[in-house]
């Protein structure tokens, strides 16, 4: 099974560094204006462009895992590229454990911290270097997988921004659309 979600990958403030390229700890290849980086250990290629420096995109390829959990390779391609980070909070958590500070409205998924990601009024501001969220894909999966509402995305960025250090990765992972707003500062 392949699944073809979307990474929106985010940088609070993002005018701190010059290029998002700056921060990866893997090789990349220029030509031509581009910036191509290969998705290893997950199966595909991403680019930033010098007219978009503060973006990424490009096409990934994964096997999926069930019960909507983390795709096989997408938290190691994660860490290939950008290097480990232990100061990470994971929102939306569900089977997640370990390296990270987890959240979800589940109790039964038994994270560090028991709240709906779209507030984590229960979190200082600017804690955390990392962040990482899988929210359900669409209000359907949310309902019947997850006993859930869908969240907005909005404001789970808005939100969580706010716990992170200047300089953060966010790292969003959606079902299947092409386009994500960010909101300002992010
Ligand atoms: C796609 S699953 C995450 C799977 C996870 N990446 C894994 O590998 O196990 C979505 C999770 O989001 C949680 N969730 C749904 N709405 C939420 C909200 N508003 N705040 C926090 N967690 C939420 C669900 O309880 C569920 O555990």
């Amino acid at each position: 099974m392949e699944t073809t979600n979307n990474m929106p990958l985010l940088l609070k403030y993002v005018e701190k560094i010059s290029n998002i390229t700056d921060l990866l700890r893997t090789e990349y290849l220029s030509i031509y204006g581009l910036r191509f980086i290969s998705a290893s250990p997950a199966c595909g290629l991403l680019y930033s462009t010098t007219n978009s420096p503060y973006f990424i995109s490009g096409h990934l390829r994964f096997r999926g895992r069930d019960n909507g959990r983390y795709p096989f390779n997408y938290l190691e391609m994660i860490d290939t590229i950008f290097g480990k980070e232990d100061n990470t909070i994971e929102v939306c958590s569900g089977s997640v454990k370990g390296n990270s500070f987890t959240v979800d409205i589940n109790p039964d998924t038994k994270p560090d911290l028991v709240t709906d990601g779209q507030e984590l009024y229960e979190i200082p501001n600017d804690i955390f270097c990392r962040w990482r969220c899988d929210p359900p894909y669409n209000v359907n999966t949310a309902e019947k997988m997850y006993r859930t509402k869908l969240p907005n995305t909005q404001k789970l960025l808005k939100a969580d921004a706010r716990v992170c250090k200047v300089g953060s990765l966010m790292f969003l992972l959606l079902g299947q659309q092409n386009y994500q707003m960010c909101p300002p500062g992010v």
